[in-house]
């Protein structure tokens, strides 16, 4: 009898463990690292400059300008600004009153004044704005006033040159007064002879006034107007007082 040898499964040989090295790892750059390398280095940061405050004297230099031109600001007739086109046809005009009436030297009293829109367009907007404004005057008695003649009046405009306020004619004093700053101004030419309109050069120092003229029956007239310094001057400006 045989016996038959039981056969044992052959194992795989067993790969010995790869040894671990013992020297430093050097780190290959990854994509980022790439990247990163070609961003500058950030700039260094510049301190804010530091912001003095203002001295007081200069705050209220600025804000004694800035009140100035808040104060002429209602005065400005923004409305021909923005809607004007071209040249006015400006020709002999009688002067129309608040009553609607012309005026006339037969009627209108001595040492009086009353106020009318020059030069007259028939819009009521337009015809009410500060710079179409003008003052009629008739003299005192002493001035000649009493004469009927066109002599006796005078037409100045009634924006203050120096900030634009609107002057009123005062029959006690017999001057024209600007409420704003006291500005004073002669009746018989318009010359400003107090307050800060008196301290203004040449032709700032002067309203403008219109040149006068009357019909036979009396109506005063405005004779076309040359808006120029040396002629009747620009509102809200001056006039050269031409002497005589
Ligand atoms: S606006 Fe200043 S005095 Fe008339």
């Amino acid at each position: 009898m045989s016996e038959e040898k039981e056969e044992k499964p052959i194992k795989p040989p067993v790969k010995p463990p790869t040894p671990i090295s013992t020297k430093p790892v050097t780190p290959t750059p990854t994509t980022i690292q790439k990247i990163a390398k070609t961003i500058p280095p950030p700039k260094p940061v510049q301190p804010l400059p530091i912001v003095k405050p203002l001295p007081r004297r200069d705050f209220i230099k600025y804000a004694s300008i800035a009140g100035g031109i808040l104060s002429i600001i209602p005065f400005i007739p923004f409305g021909s600004f923005f809607t004007y086109r071209g040249v006015l046809k400006e020709e002999a005009q009688k002067i129309i009153l608040a009553d609607g009436n012309f005026a006339n030297i037969k009627t209108f009293p001595v040492n009086s004044s009353a106020t009318f829109p020059y030069p007259r367009t028939g819009d009521p907007v337009r015809d009410s704005e500060p710079f179409r404004q003008f003052v009629l005057i008739r003299l005192p008695k002493e001035l000649g006033g009493d004469r009927e003649e066109i002599s006796s009046f005078r037409a100045y405009s009634n924006i203050c040159v120096h900030l634009w306020c609107l002057w009123r004619y005062s029959p006690q004093y017999k001057n024209l007064q600007c409420p704003c700053h006291a500005s004073i101004y002669r009746v018989e030419d318009g010359l400003a002879i107090k307050g800060p309109a008196a301290l203004q050069t040449p032709p700032q120092n002067a309203l403008p006034m219109l040149e006068l003229d009357v019909d036979d029956k009396g109506f005063i007239l405005v004779k076309p107007p040359v808006w120029d310094v040396n002629g009747n001057g620009v509102v809200g400006f001056g006039r050269y007082i031409k002497r005589k």
